[in-house]
């Protein structure tokens, strides 16, 4: 039996009824973010990753975004009370009342349907299910589960809490009740929903990466060095950044991955230039490493 969440503190939103309860899987850049869009929004939370270390940094990741996001005046109520609603866990078991889980571990397919086996053998039968991968398959993906139709996929952009933008992708088996409660979790969250069908890269990360792929072939053939690219692409187009400063902010090793899966399923126009796998062979793979494309401190 699950105990009722307690009230929420003060003026906070409340969540859709049914849906209080949220667990996050994977305490990375993308679960503590999640965490924080989930808190803010009134939702009482369960993270759980299997690294101890991980909860922690996840921990003090959401308190400093609250915070942050405080100081400007975007809470409703103090970070603490926000906090206070988070419980952090190592044992997928502390999942056992959650109305909803997002899964946000490591973008593999054989781990994530190993994780997404692991958090159905223990929710309750009428909760969703949802995976932030930005490319995988949901069919593969969802092939692991018993109950596919409760399984969608909710996409969000990093930073989450700034990111406007959530793709919702719609798996063929998946049940028109559970695609509208993903869609009512996106509303609550204060997300713009774009829906789009189970293909491989979704619409973001497919465009993104045509157009990252294309950039880094530019500079392999002499056309443009990366500055001008990048400058080309924002003052002429207005893009916000250049493709290979994203490239560079997103991880090189991060977009050969998706255009070597993207290349596997959607033909040769993915396959990733030599430069893309002699940057990330050289650890060149951008802000992280401290250099990409660009000089970084
Ligand atoms: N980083 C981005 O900009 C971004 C943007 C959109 C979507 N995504 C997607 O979000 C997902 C997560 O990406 P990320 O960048 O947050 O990764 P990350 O590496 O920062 O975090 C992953 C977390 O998962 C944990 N983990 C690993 N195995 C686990 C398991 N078996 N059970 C529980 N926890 C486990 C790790 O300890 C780690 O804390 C991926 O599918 C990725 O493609 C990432």
């Amino acid at each position: 039996m699950c105990p009722m969440t307690d009230a929420a503190a003060g003026s906070l939103p409340t969540p859709p009824a049914g849906m209080e309860r949220a667990g996050v899987v994977g305490g990375g850049t993308m679960g503590s973010g999640i965490v924080h869009v989930l808190l803010a929004a009134g939702f009482a939370v369960t993270l759980v990753d299997a690294n101890e270390a991980a909860l922690e940094r996840a921990a003090g990741l959401v308190a400093s975004s609250l915070d942050a996001a405080a100081t400007r005046g975007k809470l409703p109520v103090a970070p603490g009370d926000l906090l206070a609603r988070l419980v952090l866990a190592v044992d997928l078991a502390d999942l056992d009342c959650a109305d909803v889980v997002i899964e946000a571990v490591p973008e593999r397919i054989d781990l994530k349907r190993s994780v997404l086996a692991s958090i159905e053998a223990v929710v309750r039968p009428e909760a969703l299910l949802a995976t932030n991968t930005s490319s995988l398959s949901l069919t593969a993906l969802g092939s692991a589960l018993v109950h596919p139709e409760r399984f969608v996929g909710t996409h969000f952009f990093n930073p989450v809490p700034a990111q406007p933008l959530l793709e919702l992708v719609r798996p063929p088996m998946a049940a028109e009740g559970a695609v509208a409660r993903a869609r009512e979790l996106a509303v609550a969250l204060g997300k713009e929903v774009v829906e789009v069908t189970d293909t491989p890269g979704f619409a973001t990360s497919r465009l993104g990466v045509a157009l990252g792929l294309e950039a880094t072939r530019m500079v392999q053939e002499g056309v443009a060095t990366p500055e001008d690219i990048d400058r080309a692409m924002v003052l002429g187009y207005r893009y916000p950044m250049g493709p290979c400063r994203l490239g560079d902010l997103v991880g090189h090793d991060v977009r050969l991955g998706i255009a070597e899966y993207l290349a596997e399923h959607l033909g040769p126009r993915f396959e990733p230039p030599q430069l893309l796998r002699d940057m990330v062979a050289d650890g060149r793979l951008g802000k992280k490493t401290g250099r990409g494309f660009y000089e970084w401190d």
